[in-house]
């Protein structure tokens, strides 16, 4: 059943926690390379072979033909940023970079912004209040809530403030499939709206512009999502659990042990 929501076994959960602390250790690590004058190949080069060693895979790499193994989305850029050689960091701007590692055939997909030296107060900003739209998605989840109750609260912060919430893409349900029912929307979409189960595991992963909330596909090389009026777009991710009294954040960095 194509809108089946599959509910993980304890030994599922067990896999995912291992996959999603991978993918959070290998952000983590990464940023240390975010700085003027770096190539988003070199956090690309650093993704991949930091996983390989862990004895993962890069998910990303040939999935859908996606050429890479990590996506670095920079500025006006959404989503799906495809790292080059010739994208170099430059002082202001904003990068999110979005991992995901399959580790026992499991998936954890976790993503950050992160401030290239001194940004303007806009893009700061923009970034922090991306940040808290994240966490006030993760906690209204719970066994009993339903999936729109995500987007309502985080449309309910991000539209106030004047910002645009995206909306063509979704977090989602993950597992050993990367993009599995259900959709997880960051606004109050119309459609499905299951409730939450102990034992699902989905993504949540606003992206939020300064500007419109629309965005157009670079038709050149079919990925690179950017915002259609070229301002500033945010996003942070995490791969959570739904339990029964609340909800376990699979991909939390701050609680990674080194
Ligand atoms: N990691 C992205 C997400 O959060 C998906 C990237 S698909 C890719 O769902 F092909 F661009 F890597
Ligand atoms: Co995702
Ligand atoms: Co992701």
């Amino acid at each position: 059943m194509a809108d089946h929501i599959h509910i993980k076994s304890p030994a599922e959960i067990d896999a995912m926690r291992a996959a999603c602390r991978l993918a959070a250790k290998t952000l983590k690590l990464v940023s240390e390379l975010v700085k003027p004058g770096v190539a988003t190949d070199e956090i690309n080069r650093f993704v991949h072979e930091y996983t390989l060693e862990q004895g993962a895979v890069p998910a990303p790499l040939n999935y859908k033909g996606f050429p890479k193994s990590v996506c670095t989305s920079v500025n006006d850029v959404v989503c799906h940023g495809i790292p080059s050689k010739r994208d170099i960091l430059q002082e202001g701007d904003i990068i999110n970079i979005d991992v995901t590692s399959i580790l026992d055939g499991f998936h954890g997909d976790t993503s950050r912004t992160f401030l290239v030296g001194e940004v303007s107060d806009e893009a700061r900003r923009l970034v922090e209040t991306t940040w808290e739209c994240l966490q006030r998605g993760v906690a209204v989840v719970r066994a009993g809530a339903r999936v729109r109750d995500i987007g309502a609260a985080i449309q309910d912060y991000a539209e106030p403030r004047g910002y645009g919430v995206v909306r063509e893409y979704v977090g989602h349900g993950i597992g050993r499939v990367f993009h599995e029912p259900p959709q997880v929307p960051h606004y109050r979409a119309g459609g499905a709206n299951p409730r939450l189960r102990a034992g699902m595991t989905f993504t949540i992963e606003p992206m939020i512009n300064l500007g419109t909330h629309e965005t157009e596909l670079d038709v050149e090389d079919g990925w690179t999502v950017r915002t259609r009026d070229r301002k500033l777009s945010a996003q942070f991710e995490h791969t959570v659990l739904v339990t029964e009294d609340g909800v376990e954040i699979l991909t939390d960095w701050d609680k990674l042990e080194d």
